[in-house]
Formats: C-alpha cells, structure tokens, sequence
C-alpha cells in the first residue's frame, strides 16, 4: 500500500509570521513518522521561512506554482531554478484557480512539469472537471486530456502525484462521493498505464482535493485509488488539517 499523503495548499493566506506561528505548532505535535506524510505548498512569499521552519525535518514543502524558463525578463514568476536553490523538494502544478483565473493551459502545465523534472522538483499535477463539463458527460474525456498533455514527455523515472480536484468541489463544501471520486481517479490510473507503463501508474500517488475535512476523509480514503489528499480551506488551522490525518490513521 502507498504511504498515504497528506497535502496543503495555503493559497493566497498566511504571511511569513503567521506561517512561522503555524509551524511551530504544527511540528510541536507531529512526530518524525508522521511528518512524513505531509506536504506544504506556501505562499511563494513564505517559502523561505517555511524552508527554516521545516529543515531537519520530514516534512516536504514547495511552490504553489512554478515558471518554465530557468531566468529571464518574467516579471512575478517563480522558476524551478530558485526553487531549487530555497530547497523546495515538490512543486503543485495546475491548480484549477491556475487554469480558470490566470488562464494557464494544459500546454503551459507541460512546459511547467519538463522544467520541474530538470532541476529535479517532483511535481503534484492537479487535474478536475468543472460542473459543466460533468453535467455534459465529459469528465472523462477533459481529465484524460490534462493528464496525458501534461504528462507528454515527462520522465517516468522521476516522482509524480496526481491530484484530482473536480472543480465543483473546490472550496464549495460540496466534496465529490467516494463513489464519484473513485470512478475519476480508476481514469486517471489507467490513463498513466497508457501514458507510461502498469507499473509506474501503479506508483504514482492519486490524490483527492475538493472540500476534504476531517468528517468526509475515512469513507474517502476507504477507496482503492485515493492515495490521499490535497487541502485548502481545512488545511488553514493546525487542528483541522492534522484531524483528516487523525481520521484515516
Ligand atoms: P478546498 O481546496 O479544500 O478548500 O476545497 C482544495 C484545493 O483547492 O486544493
């Protein structure tokens, strides 16, 4: 069985003090096996304090979102480069608020995860349906898409996690069934068979994100292909997010 893996994302929340504040609260009750299965994705303005927060420990942290370019003239971005030399050792990429509210595309997402690959960064690749296109039938058909463009070309001897966020759930409270979750994430396993290989798709960790909270997280993880979770708004307070771990264990 996979380590099951438990991931946030801040957002645009927190500043340097209230991350530091966090931290230290978060590691005074974690012990070193447990940390292990957490993962932290900071506002970049944050990601050198989470970086002293969390050293010489088992936590992993990166960037919310990443350039494909090394450096250059790209006012605002963030490049695998920099993030590399912080000690980021994971980066998300393709969040839907990425897609829907800058507009970022699946070709872009591509260039984004060969850049990540060179210098080495294992990416947590977000995919999902908005209700639109679950109502017409065609979450299968748009979640195969971002996978498989995405993915063209990466470099299967390097970690990947999959997250799976339909778009209708995301900070809406409305968190997808397992059954409805399940059922994207056995499309997305076979669709990394095709991209890859048996093995490799069997590897690689699905996570679910979408309204996850301590109440709904057992009969989720209870599915065969939910590896784990990706969480924002619960993942804001110590208690909250260390109670979804608490609620699998
Ligand atoms: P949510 O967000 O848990 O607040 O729904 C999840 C996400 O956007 O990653």
């Amino acid at each position: 069985m996979k380590k099951f893996i438990c991931a946030a994302n801040w957002k645009m929340n927190k500043g340097p003090k209230e991350t530091e504040a966090y931290f230290q609260e978060f590691l005074e009750t974690t012990t070193r096996d447990e940390q292990a299965h957490y993962v932290f994705f900071t506002p970049t303005v944050c990601l050198g304090h989470t970086a002293q927060c969390l050293k010489e420990t088992n936590v992993r942290w990166g960037a919310q979102n990443s350039y494909f370019q090394d450096a250059g003239a790209f006012t605002g971005e963030t490049s695998p480069q920099i993030l590399s030399e912080l000690g980021a050792n994971i980066s998300l990429l393709g969040h839907s608020e990425r897609r829907h509210i800058f507009g970022e595309t699946n070709e872009e997402i591509h260039d984004k995860v060969l850049a990540l690959q060179k210098w080495n960064i294992p990416v947590m690749l977000c995919v999902g349906e908005t209700l639109e296109e679950r109502d017409s039938g065609n979450t299968d058909q748009v979640i195969q898409n971002q996978l498989t463009m995405a993915l063209k070309d990466a470099d299967p001897s390097k970690e990947i996690i999959v997250a799976y966020e339909p778009v209708w759930a995301i900070g809406t409270g409305k968190v997808a069934t397992p059954e409805i979750a399940e059922e994207a994430h056995k499309t997305l396993r076979q669709t990394l068979e095709k991209i890859f290989d048996v093995k490799k798709a069997q590897e690689i960790s699905i996570l679910y994100g979408g309204s996850v909270k301590a109440e709904n997280a057992k009969s989720l993880h209870e599915k065969d292909n939910i590896d784990g979770f990706l969480v924002g708004g619960a993942s804001l307070k110590v208690d909250s997010f260390k109670g979804i771990f608490k609620a699998v264990k």
